[in-house]
């Protein structure tokens, strides 16, 4: 059943008005295209950043977590098709986890471009903020109408071996490098690919032995992603 009870700040002019302030008339527009467009096309909720003073519950760890805000369209797109061309026919055999999966942006969108090439996967997304999924599961109805793979979990606890033997793992900056070195440190032992978006502790990932495979410069944080393997060594 869809809930629609969940009361989030709404976003209006006002922010927009913000960044052009901030940065000019390029980050306002960007923002529409890379975000609020995705959920006028969908009739998804997922572009409102949520603010940590705005939680309604605290949980375990949530100081070493970053805020709410979704990443971006083109970002996700880019990173599927760098994975989609270095796996080929591999593709199907790595299951793909959102870590801190917020609202489920990455995880439809992921989906998404299984569906138009034609490929299948295993997709979850998992995060520690209840309500996060209850929206997440509502937007997975809006687009494929089922509630799509999403638990509650801290992402220290995941036991990554219960998800598949290969994995792909995407990470939007969720959490700060104390939450990143144990999360690492469990994963570590699992074939896996780890797309950093918003790359801000890469040097964690490479301490515990990935190579980095991949690296997209951008302008602004959330225009950078890097991709780091264990076991993949060249693109
Ligand atoms: C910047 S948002 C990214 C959302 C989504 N991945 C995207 O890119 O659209 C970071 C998310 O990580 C979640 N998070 C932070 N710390 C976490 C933890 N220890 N375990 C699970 N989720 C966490 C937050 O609740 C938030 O939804």
């Amino acid at each position: 059943m869809l809930k629609n009870n969940i009361k989030h700040p709404q976003f209006g002019i006002w922010d927009y008005w913000r960044m052009y302030q901030a940065r000019g008339i390029q980050l306002p527009f960007k923002y529409f295209v890379e975000t609020h467009l995705f959920d006028l096309l969908n009739h998804t909720d997922t572009h409102t950043w949520l603010p940590k003073s705005q939680h309604e519950t605290i949980p375990e760890n949530f100081e070493h977590g970053t805020f709410y805000m979704s990443s971006w369209t083109s970002e996700i797109q880019n990173s599927f098709h760098v994975i989609d061309k270095l796996l080929g026919d591999e593709f199907s055999e790595y299951s793909f986890i959102d870590i801190g999966c917020g609202k489920g942006k990455v995880v439809l969108t992921w989906r998404k471009a299984c569906v138009q090439a034609r490929k299948s996967q295993a997709i979850f997304g998992i995060d520690y903020y209840e309500p996060f999924l209850d929206i997440a599961r509502n937007n997975n109805q809006r687009v494929f109408h089922d509630d799509g793979n999403y638990s509650y979990e801290d992402a220290t606890k995941t036991r990554f071996q219960a998800y598949g033997d290969k994995l792909i793992i995407y990470l939007a900056n969720p959490f700060d490098e104390f939450i990143l070195e144990k999360v690492i440190a469990n994963l570590s032992s699992s074939k896996s690919i780890i797309i950093y978006n918003y790359p801000v502790h890469g040097e964690i990932i490479v301490k515990h032995g990935y190579k980095l495979i991949y690296e997209k410069m951008g302008s602004l944080p959330l225009t950078q992603t890097r991709i780091y393997s264990n076991h993949i060594t060249t693109t």
